[in-house]
Parts: C-alpha cells; structure tokens; sequence
C-alpha cells in the first residue's frame, strides 16, 4: 500500500503521541457475532451467524468473540457447532465472552469443550456508578468478584489441557473507572493468571460507554499501559463504543498511545450507537499506507452481508462503504477529479483531489465517481462523454453543451445517466 502516503503529522508542543502515525496494524478481533449480535431487534439464526463468521473469516480476521454461550442457547449452539463441524480455519481463534461468575463460567466451558484453541472473556464492571448503583458494592467487592472469576476460568483450562487457552478480562465500563482502581483489578487477575509464566492473557479497556474525547481515552489507557504490572507479558486490547461518534478516533488514537489490539464490528453494529467500525479504523491504515493485514477490496460483498445479518441498510454516506462516498455531484468537484484521474498513473503515489482512495481499491466502479444532476458542470459532463461513449469536447462545446445538460437536469429534478447524456448530446449535434 505504497501508493498512500500518510500526512505529516502536526506536532503539537504539548502533546507527543508515542507514534505519530500509526505505523503497524494492530491485531483485530470481530465482536460482531457477540456484541454486534446482542444489539439487534432480531438476534441473528444460527445461519446468519454462520454467514457472517464465515465473511469474517474470509477477510482475514484471526479472533472472532463468537458469542456469550452461558447466557444464550443460539450463541451455545453456535459455538458447539463450529468446534464439532470443524468449522474453524486453523489459522482462526475463537473468543466467547462470561460474566465473572461460577456457573456461567462452566457452562462456557462446556460450550468449548473440545476447541484446539480459545479466548475466555470474562469481565465485570468497575465503574462508580455500576458499584454503587448496580451492585452496592465497594471496591473491595468490585476487585473480589473479578478475582474470583479469574481463579475459576483458570481452574477450569487446567481440566482441559488439550485446548490452547488465552485469557482475557475486561473492566467492563473501564472509561468510568477511577484509573488507580482499574489497574489495581487488572493487577489482582494478573497475580492469578500470571502471564510472566506463559499464560497467554489479553487486558482488554472497554469505552463501554465513551464518555470523553478520544485523546482522554488514549491518555487513560497510556496511564494504565504504563502503571499495570506485567505489560510486557500480556496484549493490552481496546473496545470502543461510539457514544459520541468518536470510537474510530478512539481505538486510534489508543494504539497510538501503546494498544496491540482492536475489538471491533464491521460497519460498526453494535450497543446503541454501535462499536468501532472496523472497515473504517482498517482502511484509514490502509490510505495511510499501512497494510490492515485484511482484505476489504469486496465491498460490495461485505455491505451485502452485513445488512442481510444484521437487516441494518448501510448508510450511503458510511466511510469507505456507502453508496455515494466516492460520487461528485458538483461541477468543481467534476472538474478536479477528471483532471488528476488523467494524470494518474498506474504505480504512483494516489493523488486525487477529492478522492482519498482509489474506489477501485474497494471494487468501486469509476463510473459511480461522476454522477451528473444539475450542480454538475463542463468537466463532469464532458468527462461521461469521453469515458461512455470516447466522444472528446472542445472546451467551447464542453461550456455550450453543459448549460444544456444542467436545464435538462433541472426540468427531470433529478440525475441524468450518460444515455440521456449522449442522446441530448446527438440531439442537438449530431442530427442533420
Ligand atoms: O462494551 C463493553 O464493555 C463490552 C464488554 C463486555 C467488553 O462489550
Ligand atoms: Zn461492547
């Protein structure tokens, strides 16, 4: 991905991000099957599940959060399912989530029995509001339960030693959370688990709810990256929410402060306002030149299976994916696009004014990117012609046929496709 280069970044005096651009993709885990799913009007069948685990899969995503087994029967069958159907690619690892509580804890477990390989999720929350409000508990409490979840998950893996377990425990409502309380959990899990002698663990930072701008997230868990013991033993993992319509800029802007991982959802379904779009953090590396490590050229596909797992239309504005995020409408727009598509060539740098990817670079057609209606100007019009049907204009005739195309756009109210184009254009010139 050569071809994009990233924009110098601006220093600012007072704040110097570790990395001021992202220089390496981080390692993704998909949670559409899992907090993708919990959101939806209609829960997705065992078969939409499979659909989109199987699109995951084939993008190229590595950890796949499969559901919450002990509190669903779909998402346990669905788990059973994959490990005796041997439906997990070699190469995949599986990830279910559990509340930090004995009996759910065996039946996920049970849900797994079997797996070559697994992440255990567990987590409960550590947010003021949910100890004093939710759980009328003190710190104390709060730090007690996860310990005791850790000492379960990890006493139940040493009765299955032929899977290959990873760990993981999340804060949940971690943005809530007083920073020193957080790392003093996180600390107590880690003293059972002890990654240091081998247990591989994921620390994962929920915005469970964002509630600042992303530089503060990032801050907290820079502060939490630099303060929890063990950090060079486990993977310290993002999960964003997109309360304010910022879970993209957070789960950046996080990585850039020392996270390894991203959760995330494709077209960002997900609790409320949804969680981080993945196709959206992935292909920002990718227009920065930084390989995503996944292959999101079949958009079309993507967006077709998404909508019809989750029956949620993508919008035609969604970053990347949307029906008319590479389409000019306006003349001026027209005009730069056709001149820096002319002097584009195969192999350079992309530079186009306008376009901040190659929509080919998706499976976009170049005939969605000039669209004419009656904003549309010479260039546009012009650039239909020349494209559709190789009829090259003087500029003289590219200013006098224009005006012509824009009042009959403005009389139909609408667009104009380029067989309306040419047959106004063979009516006014070309007929003896
Ligand atoms: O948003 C959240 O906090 C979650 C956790 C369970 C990781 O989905
Ligand atoms: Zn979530």
């Amino acid at each position: 991905h050569r071809k994009y280069v990233a924009f110098p970044p601006v220093r600012k005096r007072n704040r110097l991000w570790p990395d001021q651009v992202i220089q390496k993709a981080p390692t993704w885990c998909a949670v559409d099957l899992r907090d993708g799913n919990q959101a939806l009007v209609k829960p997705m069948s065992v078969a939409q599940k499979q659909r989109l685990f199987d699109l995951l899969v084939k993008l190229g995503f590595k950890e796949i959060e499969i559901g919450f087994p002990a509190a669903s029967q779909p998402d346990f069958e669905f788990c059973r399912k994959l490990i005796d159907e041997n439906r997990i690619p070699g190469d995949v690892t599986i990830q279910v989530l559990t509340q930090a509580r004995a009996e759910l804890i065996a039946r996920t477990f049970e849900a797994l029995k079997g797996a070559s390989r697994a992440v255990v999720h567990v987590y409960n929350s550590t947010s003021t509001v949910q100890r004093e409000q939710v759980f009328g508990l003190d710190r104390e409490g709060i730090r007690r339960i996860a310990v005791s979840g850790a000492e379960i998950v990890r006493d139940f893996a040493a009765g299955y030693p032929d899977t290959d377990w990873t760990f993981q425990y999340s804060p949940e409502s971690f943005t809530g959370t007083e920073l020193d309380f957080a790392v003093e959990v996180i600390d107590a899990v880690n003293d059972v688990w002890r990654p240091d002698c081998g247990q591989k663990v994921i620390i994962n930072l929920p915005a469970t709810v964002e509630m600042s701008t992303p530089n503060v997230f990032a801050d907290q868990v820079e502060w939490v990256c630099d303060h929890i013991r063990y950090r060079e033993h486990v993977s310290v993992s993002v999960h964003t929410h997109n309360d304010r319509g910022c879970a993209v800029a957070a789960a950046e802007l996080a990585v850039m402060a020392g996270a390894d991982r991203v959760e995330g959802t494709l077209m960002g379904n997900g609790e409320r306002t949804g969680n981080m779009d993945l196709v959206t953090m992935a292909m920002n590396l990718y227009s920065q030149g930084v390989d995503p490590c996944l292959d999101l050229s079949g958009m079309a596909e993507i967006t077709d299976v998404v909508e019809a797992c989750t029956e949620i239309p993508t919008h035609p504005r969604h970053p990347y994916a949307g029906e008319l995020v590479f389409t000019a409408f306006s003349g001026s727009h027209q005009d730069a696009i056709r001149k820096c598509l002319a002097q584009c060539d195969e192999g350079q740098a992309w530079n186009v004014a306008y376009l901040p990817i190659n929509p080919s670079d998706v499976g976009r057609r170049y005939d969605e990117v000039v669209r004419i209606n009656s904003q549309s100007g010479k260039g546009g019009v012009a650039y239909v012609l020349e494209r559709d049907y190789g009829i090259s204009l003087p500029r003289w005739l590219q200013i006098e046929f224009s005006k012509l195309v824009q009042k009959e756009a403005e009389r139909n109210g609408g667009e104009l496709d380029s067989d309306t184009i040419h047959g106004l254009f063979e009516s006014c010139y070309l007929q003896v």
